[in-house]
């Protein structure tokens, strides 16, 4: 394969500090950032709003993106516009949090994501981030990262994220709970399971800063 590009791709479980980490590195090397978890939050709220219908076979999903989603790669993040209004908060938001692991787990979905995210491939440097990048959508990758921390520093993450945003009873262990279903929906599904890729570079985050993190990745870097 002719290959110009070069792509490292960042998995892990939910707050594993992939996209603070991902965001730091792209931007010091000024590669584009696919946010993968960000597009399969787009279909979830997608999904939540049409309630199914624009789902019902993938014809419609592939028009849908086609005629009504506008999707921008900087180094920054990836921007999905659905009308051009930016989704932001409406991907963050309880609901799609909740249903996000099982709208992912859809074959007809990941499939028409996994195609749509390699489109990318030929064309720029990349940090690519999400749970199967690495092992399914760019196997081919020059460095393969996995990050991962302890359950209950991933769930006071999240919590600290969102509790100046939200305020309900019993927030943390919501957080906890939500990380624990889809941890353990994203590992289990049938097609492209949460897993080590091969090869991967393994972190342990959980009593790491993000520039650590950042640091022992750009080591890597520097030895190829
Ligand atoms: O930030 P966090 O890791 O919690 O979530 P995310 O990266 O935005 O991903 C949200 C959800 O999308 C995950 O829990 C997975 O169910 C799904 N996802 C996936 O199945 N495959 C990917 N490559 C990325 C996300």
């Amino acid at each position: 394969m002719n290959k110009k590009n070069f792509i490292i791709t960042i998995d892990g479980p939910a707050s594993s500090g992939k996209t603070t980490v991902a965001r730091i590195i792209s931007q010091k090397l000024n590669f584009l950032l696919l946010e993968s978890g960000n597009l399969y939050r787009a279909v979830t709220y997608l999904w939540l709003e049409f309630q199914n219908k624009f789902l019902e076979n993938l014809d419609n999903l592939k028009k849908f993106f086609e005629q009504e989603i506008k999707i921008e790669l900087l180094p920054s993040g990836t921007n999905i516009y659905w009308k051009d209004k930016l989704l932001k908060d409406e991907l963050r938001s309880k609901e799609v949090e909740e249903k996000v692991s099982e709208i992912s787990a859809i074959k007809e979905i990941r499939n028409f994501l996994t195609e749509f995210m390699r489109s990318f491939i030929n064309r720029n440097n990349l940090v690519a981030e999400g749970r199967d990048m690495g092992n399914v959508v760019f196997p081919e990758a020059d460095l393969k990262i996995f990050l991962t921390a302890r359950e209950e520093i991933r769930a006071k993450r999240r919590y600290k994220q969102i509790i100046g945003k939200e305020k309900r009873k019993n927030l943390y262990k919501e957080v906890l709970e939500n990380i624990k279903v889809r941890d353990r929906l994203d590992s289990e599904r049938e097609i492209a399971p949460l897993i080590i890729p091969e090869g991967a570079y393994v972190i342990d985050t959980s009593y790491l800063t993000p520039e650590e993190v950042v640091e022992k990745i750009l080591q890597k870097i520097r030895q190829r």
